[in-house]
């Protein structure tokens, strides 16, 4: 397919960073350059006979039109051999998109509301940041833990739903080691415009060992580890630390302050308050904040849950 790649001036459309980026463009510039074309031949003819033959004269009647079959022939070949063309073209350029490669990288990706997590074979996972190497076929197996999302990397030009109740997939191989970005492009909820996540190619050896040394290590002190995990698990995406409104309160001067709750009763946000509202989120829900949070977090561990404390602690 190479030899169709053409019109490769991309300063209009975001970094091609994929192996079938170019081929997704010259498709695109093709069409638009074709569109281009007939749309000034249209508007230049019609223009060139409103002019050459207006009314002159109140009695002037017009010559009959003849029957011309050579033109007649030429509008119904012309366009037909194009959306013929196109079609080739386009259905080649599909058939490769979603055929992933039999040795591809499998790696799983959940959708949740509202952030991307993802699982590599070798168990580790990641939250909001996709590593991949550069250079070698990657499939994303897909989906998602409640309403459908769609995840897309502009810089790929690749985008594929992720469903409820059923894996969908896309596979792509990045040309080149960067840092590109992901968009849930599937209206999911409040905080839709903010589920994104990075995709993040690294050189082939330096994959591994990101890979190797991709575990928490048991020795990071909590505070810390919070912080992290407050990234990775994705936690910033409804709780604020510099005490701006999203979906949950913000973790600014959290702990420590009265919480009144939807019944009336109140109570302050200590150690235990604070463990409840991320293992079971629902028990007590603060006015004002209709409870969404997902109960996915209830899997995290007794040092996890302390790590998060201890973070919370912090945000005064
Ligand atoms: Cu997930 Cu929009």
């Amino acid at each position: 397919m190479s030899g169709m790649i053409l019109l490769q001036n991309t300063a209009w459309l975001p970094e091609a960073a994929s192996s079938i980026a170019p081929e997704v463009d010259s498709l695109f510039h093709f069409w638009t350059l074709v569109s281009a074309i007939i749309f000034v031949g249209v508007v230049g003819a019609m223009t060139f006979f409103v002019v050459r033959y207006r009314r002159r004269r109140r009695d002037e009647v017009p010559e009959p039109v003849q029957e011309k079959k050579v033109v007649e022939l030429a509008w119904i070949v012309v366009p037909t051999i194009l959306v013929l063309i196109v079609f080739a073209w386009g259905f080649r350029v599909y058939i490769k998109m979603y055929t992933a490669p039999p040795d591809a990288y499998e790696i799983l990706v959940h959708g949740y509301q509202w952030y991307w997590e993802f699982e590599y074979p070798n168990g580790v996972k990641t939250t909001n940041e996709l590593h991949v190497p550069a250079g070698q076929p990657v499939k994303l197996r897909m989906t998602s833990v409640d309403v459908i999302h769609s995840f897309y990397v502009p810089a790929f030009r690749v985008k594929q739903d992720v469903l409820p109740d059923r894996y969908s997939a896309l596979w792509f191989e990045a040309t080149r080691p960067g840092e590109y970005t992901v968009f849930c492009t599937e209206y999911c909820g409040t905080q839709h415009s903010g589920m994104l996540a990075k995709v993040i190619v690294h050189p082939r050896e330096e994959f591994e060992q990101w890979l190797e040394s991709a575990g928490i290590p048991e020795d990071m002190p909590l505070a810390e580890l919070g912080a992290r995990l407050y990234r990775e698990k994705a936690c910033f995406s409804c709780h604020s630390i510099d005490g701006s409104r999203l979906v949950g309160p913000s973790f600014k001067g959290l702990y420590g302050s009265t919480r009144t709750f939807e019944d009336g009763t109140t109570a302050v946000a200590d150690e235990n308050y604070l463990r409840e509202s991320i293992l079971q989120p629902g028990a007590k829900v603060v006015q004002g904040y209709p409870n969404v949070m997902p109960a996915s977090y209830a899997s995290l561990s007794e040092r996890e849950v302390a790590a998060l404390i201890e973070f919370i602690k912090q945000q005064q």
